[in-house]
């Protein structure tokens, strides 16, 4: 099926109507495409939070400017970046390879090296960095599938992390906030559905060599 119409359609939905709610399969679903979401070397430098508390929420919406998609969306998605990964965050990754595809750890050594010795030239920074792009990475495909899905979603770095990171408890897991993306369906009167999408014209997009 053609992805054009559905991404057409969707829209950084500003108003959420909050008397809709996802079901239980169609949050299943969605969680389970982002989930399929590639990541360099598949290592998943993320954890995606699904914040449902309305208090929770409440605070979330004041540390996000007062943005209302905060406490009107269904679901509040968060991607939080892993700030660690490190030789124990590997060793476990190889673990779970080992284990899923029936390899020995051995036959995956030169894999494991390779990953070991990016880290091992990198800052904490750049880790950092890392882990936020495959954040968004996930971000994009929760967005596809949402709008594959006919369901609403806002992408949203208009927050303050620092405070996200507070609220949530994010750093004592070794995580922060990267991006984020309430979910759920349009507000009738959110006026922004009706306007025309403004992307740059192929000529100035597109270069083909
Ligand atoms: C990473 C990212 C951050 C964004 N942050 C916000 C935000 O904080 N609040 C908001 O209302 N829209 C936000 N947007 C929505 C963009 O303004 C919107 O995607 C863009 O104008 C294109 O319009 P469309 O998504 O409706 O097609 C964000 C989009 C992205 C991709």
């Amino acid at each position: 099926m053609s992805l054009i119409q559905p991404l057409s359609w969707r829209y950084a939905t500003k108003k959420f109507d909050d008397a809709q709610k996802l079901t239980t399969e169609q949050l299943q679903e969605l969680l389970k495409a982002t989930q399929l979401s590639p990541s360099s070397y598949g290592l998943q430098h993320y954890k995606i939070l699904i914040v449902e508390d309305k208090a929770i929420r409440e605070q979330l919406r004041e540390a996000a400017y007062g943005q209302s998609q905060l406490t009107d969306a269904s679901q509040v998605i968060v991607f939080a970046a892993e700030t660690g990964i490190n030789e124990e965050y590997i060793k476990d990754y190889i673990n779970q390879i080992a284990q899923e595809r029936g390899v020995s750890r051995e036959d995956l050594k030169s894999f494991e090296d390779s990953m070991l010795g990016i880290i091992s030239h990198q800052t904490g920074d750049q880790i950092i960095a890392w882990s936020h792009k495959q954040a968004y990475l996930a971000l994009g495909v929760l967005l596809t599938a949402a709008a594959e899905m006919g369901i609403d979603a806002c992408p949203m770095e208009g927050f303050n992390a620092v405070k996200f990171d507070e609220i949530l408890g994010l750093k004592e897991k070794g995580l922060t906030t990267s991006v984020i993306a309430p979910i759920g369906f349009r507000s009738e009167q959110d006026d922004y559905a009706k306007f025309a999408k403004v992307r740059k014209p192929d000529g100035n997009l597109f270069i083909h060599i």
